[in-house]
């Protein structure tokens, strides 16, 4: 399924022309195809299933969370991942089962796990001694817990999204003892029920042997944990990463064939090993949204550099999509008035921030803008809005999802009320 399709004079979504939702809500704005979004959902769902493996997919909320995408996810049958007191709370605003619910984060507030506890969150992944500590000072009912791990695979990705490198922040590592000491304390404790073990190796990865490494590592780890110290891994959770299609450069594989590979090659280390099979999760996050998304900007001024560079203002900014300041990630945008006509050059597509490296796309190759026309940047259903914020008092934009001939609003576009809503005069 293609989440959008060009025409001559436009760019239609699920029988929607997006210049039609220019008109209705202004620019910039965030417009997610929703039932691309059901069906990448059912599509992880019909394939990450073995016919001896218990399976589990948890959508990681901070690739986008709003109240409506929370009850997409619950409709759709998902689990869900959340990191923060904020994802939480939206999430249950939304009514989703908190028994569906698995709580991440490299520092939980005592805040967050209070909520989380009284809550009743399902399971809470411990990624360090202290929020262990933590924990156990707060916990007064049966509690199910797990522990995130670093076995050291390196992704090959962006530094900032590689998580596993020997140095990263999350998790324990697998090669210290201490990691064991850690797990015998919640199994030892009568109120935690040790489930299992947590691993995410990094974001947007093309390379299926990097999960297939990580699996192996973690099974290596089960073996000799069972071996040494009698401890049996019920859950093995391998976190999120799959990659998506930003550009032509970039070449997401087939999920479809390789999960099968993977449970395969999951059941068979066990029989190997000699290891139960344990129930297996994964946690994908951009996966599931990122291709559903566009954002939709006005052209403003054009600009050639003395050193003849091209630039294109939008009415957006970094403040509305920070990744290519953040990973250097790359995007396709298309004219929206004309997405077909023949490309004249290079443009650096920026914003309306005061920086720099307020930056959209260095490098675009488009039709001769107008000032006036609209520029859609494709792949932005990810980690946009998520990571959206207010730079230089600039508004939010609102998220419109669209289905079936029809468009409506998810998350309104932010005020001048708003943004002043928080603030207190002297
Ligand atoms: C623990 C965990 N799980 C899942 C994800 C989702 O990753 P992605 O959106 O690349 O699938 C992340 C992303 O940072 C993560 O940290």
């Amino acid at each position: 399924m293609q989440p959008y399709s060009l025409t001559a004079s436009t760019i239609m979504m699920n029988g929607v022309d997006l210049q039609s939702l220019t008109q209705r809500y202004g620019t910039p704005l965030y417009v997610m195809n929703e039932s691309f979004i059901r069906n990448q959902a059912q599509r992880f769902k019909a394939t990450f299933v073995h016919e001896h493996l218990k399976t589990t997919i948890f959508y990681a909320s901070k690739a986008f969370l709003t109240l409506a995408m929370a009850q997409l996810i619950d409709e759709e049958g998902l689990s869900l991942d959340v990191v923060s007191l904020g994802e939480l709370h939206t999430a249950l605003k939304a009514n989703f089962p908190p028994s569906r619910i698995i709580f991440h984060g490299n520092n939980k507030t005592s805040l967050e796990l209070d909520y989380a506890l009284k809550h009743h969150v399902e399971t809470i992944v411990i990624d360090n001694p202290y929020e262990l500590q933590l924990l156990i000072e707060k916990v007064s009912r049966p509690q199910k817990v797990m522990l995130r791990l670093n076995p050291g695979v390196e992704a090959h990705t962006h530094e900032y999204i590689s998580t596993t490198k020997h140095d990263s922040k999350f998790g324990l590592s697998i090669n210290d003892v201490e990691t064991i000491e850690v797990m015998k304390t919640m199994i030892n404790h009568p109120l935690l029920d040790f489930t299992g073990i947590h691993c995410h190796i990094g974001s947007q990865i093309f390379d299926p042997s990097s999960f297939h490494k990580e699996a192996q590592l973690l099974l290596e780890y089960m073996r000799d944990i069972k071996d040494n110290y009698d401890i049996e891994i019920k859950t093995l959770n391998l976190g999120g990463g799959f990659g998506v299609k930003y550009t032509d450069e970039d070449t997401p594989f087939d999920i479809q064939l390789y999960f099968h590979d993977l449970l395969d090659f999951i059941k068979n280390t066990c029989d190997e090993y000699q290891i139960i099979y344990p129930h297996v999760c994964i946690e994908p996050g951009r996966s599931i949204v990122a291709e559903a998304g566009v954002t939709i900007y006005t052209i403003g001024a054009l600009k050639t550099t003395h050193s003849s560079k091209h630039f294109v203002f939008v009415d957006g900014s970094m403040a509305d999509h920070i990744r290519t300041a953040l990973y250097q990630a790359k995007y396709e945008a298309r004219i929206l008035e004309r997405p077909l006509d023949p490309h004249d050059r290079i443009y650096s597509v920026a914003g309306k921030a005061c920086e720099t490296g307020d930056i959209l796309i260095h490098e675009s190759s488009l039709p001769t803008p107008n000032i006036g026309e609209h520029l859609v940047v494709f792949t932005t259903g990810a980690y946009h809005y998520s990571m959206a914020s207010n730079y230089n008092r600039l508004l939010k934009p609102a998220v419109v999802f669209v289905n079936e001939d029809d468009a409506r609003v998810v998350v309104k576009a932010q005020t001048l009320d708003d943004l002043l809503s928080s603030d207190v005069m002297l």
